[in-house]
């Protein structure tokens, strides 16, 4: 059985979906990947993907953000974003003047690229039973980005997980209950982890506090980038 912390990616694990969901043999090796430590509810697996797939998911975001550059949201209260953010996927998410939503387009007006197998090989690995994700926002923290208090609510079913891989500098992601406000516990996600949020933590607030500058050296130019895959359409 392959350790959480991955290794050498070979042909037996690369990632083979079908229309609705990740293989049967993905799901029986996968089967017993436990997470390294749950806070809130929200697992967290340490160390999930080896430095030659996180190597492999930049040069292939990368290429995504050819496509679909990186742009700073506002909110709809006019507020912009410390945050730089684009999506890949049918359905990206987009803050602006209206307000928070999925769109199937850049604001550019061109369609979001397809999500890159080497960044769905997670999901498929922890999630293997869950259906294919249809969207992936990508955030960009350059030192001192950070992202506020709040709960992931604009998908059309809230009852499927999240998935959030972390690359590049260490950030100190925050998470509190269900409800707004109360006691919140911190963690430390470095380059590599992956972060799932189910079930009773699905809909827990939670931000991220501050990254790290200098504590990885993945990326070239420094700064972290935050991987989300969401169902966020209706998967009848
Ligand atoms: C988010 O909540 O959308 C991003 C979380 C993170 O950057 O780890
Ligand atoms: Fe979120």
């Amino acid at each position: 059985m392959r350790s959480a912390s991955g290794g050498k990616a070979g042909k037996s694990d690369s990632v083979r979906k079908h229309e609705f969901g990740c293989n049967t043999i993905q799901r029986q090796q996968h089967m017993s990947i436990q997470p390294t430590v749950r806070i809130r509810g929200a697992e967290v697996y340490k160390g999930f993907l080896s430095p030659e797939r996180q190597q492999k998911i930049v040069a292939d975001i990368r290429a995504v953000l050819r496509k679909a550059p990186l742009f700073s949201p506002v909110t709809a209260g006019g507020r912009r974003m410390s945050v730089r953010i684009t999506s890949a996927g049918a359905l990206g998410w987009i803050s602006d003047r209206k307000g928070y939503r999925y769109e199937p387009c850049h604001p550019s007006g061109t369609l979001w690229p397809p999500i890159p197998e080497s960044v769905l090989d997670p999901w498929c690995r922890i999630l293997p039973a869950t259906p294919l994700p249809d969207s992936c926002l990508i955030n960009f923290y350059a030192p001192g980005a950070r992202m506020g208090m709040h709960q992931d609510r604009d998908e059309a079913d809230l009852r499927w997980p999240i998935l959030s891989v972390s690359l590049g500098d260490d950030a100190v992601f925050r998470i509190g209950r269900v409800q707004r406000g109360g006691a919140t516990q911190s963690v430390v996600l470095s380059s590599g982890d992956v972060l799932v949020m189910r079930d009773e933590a699905r809909l827990a607030y939670h931000g991220i506090e501050r990254i790290c500058p200098g504590t990885s050296c993945l990326l070239r130019n420094g700064g972290r980038l935050n991987l989300t895959l969401r169902i966020a359409g209706n998967r009848a």
